[in-house]
């Protein structure tokens, strides 16, 4: 008898455990990065200690390791915010303020080299689009940060808020 009923505690144990649907991570509702905080160890731990990236979505319909061009690394992969991700397509191809984009840069053997990041911070940089860009090696040490020319006039010749990789509105 006791035999029995231990039998069946442990399976409704058991049971209990493997129906408890799995906790979806919340997005964590952080308070957007702001023209008066940012700066390059500050979005560096926005996204990687308050926020965690690799959990971000992909850029739509281009999941994975890409290959990239020069100037970047041989292969890439684009993370994108939950501000971005939402608003997605966006007709007027313009990104909402608090969206970032993640590059991670890749050698040829897939091993990461540095990552370019661009978050859309109000009042950061009107003229240009409002976007913060920072470059990290990979430990997060900061190779450039703020509004470096050589970023901006490169990605200048988006007709897309600055993305070169698809337009904000998946047109051609
Ligand atoms: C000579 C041109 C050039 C320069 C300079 C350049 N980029 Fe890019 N960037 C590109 C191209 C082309 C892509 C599209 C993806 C790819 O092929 O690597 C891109 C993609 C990106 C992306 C993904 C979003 C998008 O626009 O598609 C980020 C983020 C990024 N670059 C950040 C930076 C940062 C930060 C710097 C400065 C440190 C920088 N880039 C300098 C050409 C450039």
């Amino acid at each position: 008898m006791n035999k029995l009923y231990t039998f069946f505690y442990l399976l409704c144990l058991f049971l209990i455990v493997a129906c408890t649907p799995e906790e979806k991570e919340e997005s964590k509702n952080l308070p957007p990065l702001t023209n008066d905080i940012i700066n390059g160890d500050k979005l560096w731990s926005r996204i990687n200690s308050e926020d965690n990236f690799k959990d971000w979505s992909s850029w739509p319909d281009y999941e994975g390791i890409r290959p990239g061009q020069s100037p970047h690394g041989r292969f890439h992969k684009i993370y994108i915010n939950d501000v971005l991700a939402k608003a997605l397509p966006i007709t007027k191809n313009i990104a909402p303020m608090g969206s970032i984009i993640i590059k991670e840069n890749y050698d040829s053997n897939k091993k990461v080299l540095e990552y370019t990041v661009m978050a859309k911070i109000e009042g950061y940089n009107p003229s240009q689009g409002d976007w913060f860009w920072g470059y990290y090696q990979p430990d997060g040490g900061v190779k450039m940060e703020g509004k470096p020319a050589m970023c901006i006039d490169c990605h200048a010749s988006s007709s897309s808020d600055f993305v070169l990789l698809q337009r904000l509105d998946f047109g051609e």
